[in-house]
């Protein structure tokens, strides 16, 4: 089995979130089921230097008016198709933004391309090789699935919401520069209020469309996380399910991960506690006892960052330590870095972008907060499960499915993995920290509730093999429909 995948971001090249965690993983663990993925990425400067001297396998003179190049390579263990395009790609800034935060005002055009591509490739662009499936992940390779049935194209498309906040929305005259006819601007289409939404395309063009937890699936199906998306969604609930992400264990991996002064696993995990020192070091932080807190994410509203400010001064009143890394929405940056300077020694902010650090905080901290409003799925919490660092979640999306609330029922049986909380807002954080610094404060069952977190499987086995399903089901049908 052939796939395809088109993404923006793909771990260890590029990233801003769990999307290129997940399309950087998925590949590896779908070859154990006999699935072989080639990835179309577009060439930024984190991944031209991939390249070596061969010649491209094609030259577009005008992809939307720019030169461009088609590379292959391999290179740590995935294998890319790169979009060489530098008028489009060769940016300072990150894959979306501009140093200040600003989006790009090329971003119709550049998604596009990477959208169009990736039809092309589908579409016998490459003499000998062509895919079984093709595999796009959110708005920016959405309209993958619109170019190739516009092309007569009918190869399976899987398309995977990582995130239905993020939709790809553009001025409808930008139709013909995008190559695109008018029949695909309709309101089973591509029309979206007046606009046209790439994402929407992708949703109402795709074989398959899945999200990232079966509870998100669900989700979006109503007007309250479905984004004004909810009713075409609904129309295509027949082809929706949940797929829940799973965690790279090689680099997630407290055994070996050599981010952490001091290695340690289930079996020896007092072992642990040897990062907190370092930990508390990096961050300028106080030596005392006392839970230390922490967040590595995005600071924005979805991730409910604000509600932290809001309750920060409550977790060092009551003897915790606070460590937050991200960026995100200015205001709320400068109100976090505005908290932090109320507690000096108690809380630190680190604004930026850290893989090195994330990795010490997950191991060297006790419990790891996230108080998303929404959350398709969430990897933070899967990988605080692996590290013996037990998360305060709030009930919503992936989080309500991967973390077993530690209940008295779930205590007593023994499953127990972290803490949920809800209503999402200020009382209801609050209530989750108190639940947490409750359990902390007794040793036995902080030891049990650890154990059973960093026992949780969510290796990527489990759902590759559902994607492999889906694959081997999309073209079974495809193959009875073109005989
Ligand atoms: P999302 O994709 O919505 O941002 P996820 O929880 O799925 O949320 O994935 C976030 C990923 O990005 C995780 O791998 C997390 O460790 C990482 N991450 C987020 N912010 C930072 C940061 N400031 N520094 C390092 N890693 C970060
Ligand atoms: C998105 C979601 C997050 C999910 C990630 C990977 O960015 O916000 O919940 O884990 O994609 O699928």
């Amino acid at each position: 089995m052939k796939v395809l995948s088109s993404t923006s971001e793909l771990f260890p090249f590029i990233k801003t979130g769990g999307l290129a965690d997940v399309t950087g993983a998925l590949p590896k663990a779908l070859g154990a089921f006999g699935v072989e993925v080639k990835t179309v990425l577009p060439g930024y400067p984190q991944v031209m230097p991939l390249l070596s001297d061969n010649p491209p396998l094609v030259v577009f003179n005008d992809l939307f008016g720019e030169r461009a190049a088609l590379h292959h390579v391999s290179a740590e263990g995935l294998d890319l198709f790169v979009i060489d395009a530098p008028a489009l790609f060769d940016r300072s800034g990150g894959p979306y933004v501009d140093a200040c935060g600003i989006d790009y005002p090329d971003n119709w055009k550049r998604f596009a391309s990477l959208s169009l591509v990736t039809a092309e490739i589908a579409n016998g662009l490459l003499p000998g090789w062509g895919p079984d499936i093709v595999h796009t992940h959110d708005w920016q390779s959405a309209l993958t699935s619109v170019y190739m049935r516009q092309a007569g194209c009918s190869t399976p498309v899987v398309l995977t919401v990582h995130n239905l906040a993020f939709q790809g929305q553009y001025p409808a005259y930008l139709l013909g520069a995008l190559g695109l006819s008018p029949n695909t601007y309709t309101i089973d289409g591509l029309e979206y209020y007046g606009d046209i939404s790439y994402l929407k395309g992708g949703l109402t063009t795709a074989d398959a469309i899945t999200t990232v937890s079966p509870t998100y699936a669900r989700e979006i199906l109503a007007p309250r996380f479905g984004m004004g998306l909810q009713g075409v969604l609904r129309k295509r609930a027949g082809i929706l399910r949940g797929i829940v992400n799973g965690i790279d264990r090689d680099i997630w991996n407290p055994e070996t991960d050599h981010n952490l002064p001091v290695n340690y696993t289930v079996h020896d995990i007092d072992r642990k506690s040897a990062n907190r020192l370092p930990l508390l070091e990096r961050f300028n932080l106080d030596r005392d006892d006392g839970p230390v807190f922490a967040a590595v994410s995005r600071l924005t509203w979805q991730k409910g960052m604000d509600i932290l400010v809001e309750v920060s001064g409550e977790i060092v009143s009551r003897g915790g330590k606070l460590i937050v890394l991200g960026q995100g929405d200015r205001s709320i940056e400068e109100a976090l870095v505005a908290s932090a300077a109320c507690f000096p020694g108690r809380m630190a902010v680190e604004l930026g972008y850290c893989e090195a650090d994330a990795h010490l905080i997950h191991a060297g901290s006790d419990i790891i907060v996230q108080p998303s409003r929404f959350e398709p799925c969430g990897l933070t919490q899967l990988y605080a499960l692996r590290y013996g660092t037990i998360p305060v979640v709030s009930r919503t999306g992936g989080l309500a499915e991967t973390i077993i609330d530690a209940n008295d029922a779930a205590i007593s049986a023994g499953v127990a993995t972290g803490f949920q909380f809800d209503p999402v807002d200020g009382s209801g954080l609050r209530d989750g920290i108190h639940r947490a610094y409750d359990a902390w404060r007794i040793p036995s069952i902080w030891r049990r509730l650890q154990k059973q977190a960093m026992q949780a499987d969510f290796s990527w086995q489990r759902s590759a093999g559902q994607y492999a399903e889906l694959y081997l089901e999309l073209q079974k049908r495809h193959v009875r429909t073109e005989q």
